[in-house]
């Protein structure tokens, strides 16, 4: 992905985040996904389940959903669950839109929208159940400050469940560099996941490559949206589409040859 810096990338999200919101584009989303808050991690609705289970999340319970974007998956998690959310992002037109939505589901629990940078978030240590974060610490520099500040919030015997995509180690600088190429802004990092989770206080009760998973979400991605590729140039243009496609080809290519993975990580604070 081209270098851009993380303010940048913010007003790239907020314009999505609007983008997401045509019928056109809801539609390509509940084909491929099955969802229609306006993603825009690999969550699909079976991780979104499989994240529910993890978490046991159930009434009375408080959730953290961290890059919340515009609610996918955490109100729909709550929805579920009938547990309590609260979401935080930076970009402030996914809140907007995700806090409307909590209106319009009528959703059975409490629900609080904050705009905040996950490094610093805005609430009372030990005071939230479970935390999630999908595909968020690959699109942000401070992956250390992120995970600091949610071992702050998580209470004790609390459990957080995130997804992120990584760049493969021990690649020849060809590969890396496709790889970073291939993955989303900032998915590059100093030190691996397992050994920064467990500089900042968390222990890995499970981590499960889903790589195989994700190369096979991108394919349904790209064939859905060659079948509704009408639909979506009248809403991005034709220009923004086909660099879309060559974007989740490469992207498809590097994760194909696991040079870029993904995993879903179960952690608890130590
Ligand atoms: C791949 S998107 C995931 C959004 C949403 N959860 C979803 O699944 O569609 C990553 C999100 O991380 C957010 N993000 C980036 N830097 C952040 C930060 N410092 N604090 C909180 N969120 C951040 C972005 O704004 C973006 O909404």
């Amino acid at each position: 992905m081209a270098d851009l810096t993380p303010e940048e990338h913010k007003e790239r999200f907020e314009k999505i985040y609007l983008r997401n919101q045509a019928p056109a584009m809801k539609s390509v989303e509940r084909c491929a996904f099955g969802c229609d808050y306006g993603a825009t991690s690999w969550a699909n609705r079976d991780e979104a389940d499989e994240l529910i289970k993890l978490l046991e999340l159930a009434p009375g319970k408080r959730l953290l959903d961290v890059g919340a974007g515009s609610g996918w998956p955490g109100l729909y998690m709550a929805q579920t669950s009938g547990c309590d959310i609260a979401l935080v992002d930076v970009p402030l037109s996914g809140l907007r839109i995700a806090a409307e939505r909590a209106i319009e589901d009528n959703l059975p629990g409490e629900c609080w929208v904050a705009a905040a940078d996950g490094a610093y978030l805005p609430f009372a240590g030990d005071c939230f159940d479970a935390i999630s974060h999908s595909d968020v610490l690959c699109c942000l520099i401070e992956k250390r400050a992120v995970l600091e500040s949610c071992r702050r919030v998580i209470r004790p015997g609390g459990r957080m469940v995130f997804s992120v995509i990584y760049v493969e180690s021990g690649l020849s600088s060809d590969e890396y560099r496709r790889a970073v190429a291939a993955g989303p802004p900032f998915v590059e990092t100093d030190t691996r996941y397992p050994v920064l989770l467990a500089e900042t206080g968390w222990n890995v009760i499970a981590e499960r490559d889903v790589t195989a998973e994700f190369a096979s979400m991108i394919q349904r991605q790209l064939d859905v949206d060659r079948e509704q590729r009408d639909g979506m140039e009248s809403v991005m243009g034709a220009t923004d589409y086909t660099d879309r496609q060559s974007s989740y080809e490469s992207k498809f290519k590097a994760v194909s040859d696991r040079i870029l993975r993904r995993s879903l990580f179960l952690t608890a604070p130590a």
